[in-house]
């Protein structure tokens, strides 16, 4: 069953997403060379703090593992859920995933973005414009009376054309009084598969592409996916409520300062 929201609850979505975009807009430029990803980690931990957000990852249990940082920042090759490191310094022509979930009177919005460090290759910003491109195709698809299946092949037709490889091991979700909810949202796949949307249904669409075969490994640390061949990955994130009309995307920052 997929959750449905109510006013209340859509009036306490908005803020928590809200907050989550503003802070990763904040954050994202704070991406510069020369920044580790631990300084940018804890400048992450501040923003939530000024902005009036907890962290949805710190503390976030998975079996026994629990996630020891307050967002997710994923370099290069890596894919999702990287723990920002003091080692690991950003350097002209990478890339670094920035993904900030937040939760707010019980609520939680879920966002991220991918951006350059720096001036970067074309192809990897190439990369950057295929998945963004892909997140908003799937957006577009969550209307009242479609499948989910209309959001994952709608991702998968968009990214058809550039080649690149669609990331089958992680999903989008359903997103509300917990991170992850009914349904799942993958990014591929027939569109005459899975529940029908509904007004009120809040959903993470996250569309993560690689420029090589979609093969995953698990690092060390238990938590950060990376590709099997160290190629790039980008990801991108919004949270998104079906209405009667138009799809809305939640996650859309304070102001632009
Ligand atoms: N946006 C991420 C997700 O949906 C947030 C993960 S937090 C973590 O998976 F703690 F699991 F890393
Ligand atoms: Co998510």
């Amino acid at each position: 069953m997929i959750p449905v929201k109510s006013a209340t609850e859509i009036a306490t979505m908005r803020k928590a997403c809200r907050i989550a975009a503003t802070v990763l807009d904040r954050l994202c430029r704070c991406v510069a060379p020369g920044v580790n990803t631990y300084d940018l980690d804890q400048e992450g931990k501040r923003l939530l703090a000024e902005c009036g957000g907890r962290s949805a990852c710190y503390g976030y249990r998975a079996g026994a593992k629990v996630f020891p940082a307050y967002t997710c920042l994923s370099v290069n090759e890596e894919i999702v859920h990287g723990i920002g490191q003091l080692q690991r310094v950003l350097r002209e022509g990478d890339i670094i995933t920035v993904d900030v979930c937040v939760e707010v009177d019980g609520f939680i919005g879920d966002n991220a973005r991918t951006v350059p460090v720096g001036a970067i290759p074309e192809s990897t910003a190439k990369l950057l414009r295929a998945t963004e491109t892909a997140l908003y195709a799937g957006i577009e698809q969550a209307r009242s009376r479609h499948r989910v299946g209309f959001i994952s092949h709608a991702v998968e037709q968009a990214v058809r054309p550039y080649g690149f490889g669609i990331i089958r091991d992680f999903v989008g979700h359903g997103v509300g009084r917990t991170m992850h909810e009914a349904p799942q949202i993958p990014n591929f796949g027939p569109r005459n598969r899975g529940d029908r949307l509904r007004p009120g249904m809040t959903l993470a669409i996250e569309p993560m592409i690689s420029v090589g075969p979609p093969r995953v490994e698990m690092a060390e640390d238990g938590w950060t996916a990376l590709t099997a061949d160290r190629q790039p990955s980008a990801h991108f994130e919004h949270t998104v409520l079906v209405t009667d009309d138009e799809p809305e995307i939640l996650t859309l920052a304070e102001r632009a300062t």
